[in-house]
Order: C-alpha cells, then sequence, then structure tokens
C-alpha cells in the first residue's frame, strides 16, 4: 500500500526550506509560481532544479518559456509568496522588476536570484523536474529569508 500522503506532507514538513518564486516570461506574458521544491544540483555544469507539479498551469507555462528564474524571497516578502501561490494568471502590475538573460523576471528586494534556461525535464510522479542551467545570477549581501516549515511561514531566529 502506498505511503499516506499527509503523513508524508507532516513529515516532510519538518525539512524547513526557503522560499522562492520561480517566473518565467512568453511572449508579453509573465509568470510567476511560489515554489520550494527547489534545489541547487550542480556546479559543473551550474545547475538548479524545481520541481513542477504536472497538473498545475505552470508546468505549460514554463515548459513552453524553455526558461525560468528563481527568485529567493526576503522574510519581508511574504506577500509575494501568498500571491503567487494562487492558481491562474499572477498579477505583477505593481512589481519592479528587471530581467538578465532569458527574459525571466527578477523581482526587486530578493535576497538571490539565479536565471536559467531549461536544459531537461525529468519525470517524477505527479511532479516534473525542471532542470536549469544558471546563465545570470546575483544575490544581497543584506536580508533574511522568508521560512517555510510545518506548513506555515517562518523567520530565522536572531
Ligand atoms: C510555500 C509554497 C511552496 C510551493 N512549492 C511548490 C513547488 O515547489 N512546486 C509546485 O508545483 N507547486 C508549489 N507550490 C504550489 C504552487 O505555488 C501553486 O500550486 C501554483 O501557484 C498554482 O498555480 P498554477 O496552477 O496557476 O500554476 C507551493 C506553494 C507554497 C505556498
Amino acid at each position: 500500500m502506498a505511503f499516506d500522503s499527509t503523513e508524508q506532507k507532516k513529515i516532510m514538513g519538518k525539512f524547513a526550506t526557503g522560499v522562492t518564486v520561480a517566473s518565467t516570461k512568453l511572449g508579453d506574458e509573465t509568470w510567476g509560481m511560489t515554489a520550494n521544491g527547489v534545489t541547487s544540483l550542480s556546479l559543473d555544469p551550474p545547475l538548479v532544479l524545481l520541481a513542477v507539479q504536472l497538473d498545475s498551469h505552470s508546468h505549460d507555462k514554463f515548459k513552453q518559456a524553455g526558461c525560468y528564474a528563481l527568485n529567493i524571497l526576503s522574510d519581508k516578502q511574504q506577500e509575494l509568496s501568498d500571491r503567487f501561490a494562487y492558481k491562474g494568471p499572477k498579477d505583477f502590475s505593481d512589481l519592479e522588476t528587471t530581467v538578465a538573460e532569458t527574459g525571466a523576471p527578477i523581482m526587486a528586494d530578493v535576497l538571490g536570484w539565479v536565471d536559467c534556461r531549461i536544459v531537461d525535464i525529468l519525470s517524477g510522479g505527479d511532479h516534473d523536474i525542471f532542470i536549469g542551467e544558471i546563465v545570470a545570477g546575483s544575490y544581497s549581501e543584506t536580508g533574511d529569508p522568508l521560512l517555510y516549515y510545518a506548513g506555515g511561514y517562518g523567520k530565522m531566529a536572531q
């Protein structure tokens, strides 16, 4: 019998993560999805991975665009995490963004970002794993991360 998914969520929820908004651009359309299924995968070549639910709109958007940026949120950006966790078109209208190499939006005041071209898509159950090769990136020397733990947000203890 398959392991209970509620139990899996509770157990893996004990693995605290940061929070990103994975973003992309298709023609005139900008797109974003809150994601913590993110890992730095390889240094040579420089790869990250992003796990994307098969039945999300985001899956098709990232696949079509062939690129994504990971925007690593600070503890002052919980609103962005909430905003990009909703299903359907995402509202960038009031956001300050720039672009680097691929055209995927880089959000202002994030702790760090990488801009990636998708070089492989692997199957992982009800998710696909989008392997991204980093083509640009940067980070801030200051600020603290937004954390996700046990199904809720947290901040670093000072
Ligand atoms: C903290 C947090 C982390 C999330 N991480 C992921 C993730 O790694 N992969 C994913 O597919 N969805 C993740 N989600 C859910 C998506 O953000 C959400 O399902 C998505 O925005 C749905 O929109 P769409 O169907 O329009 O793509 C996460 C949500 C939250 C709140």
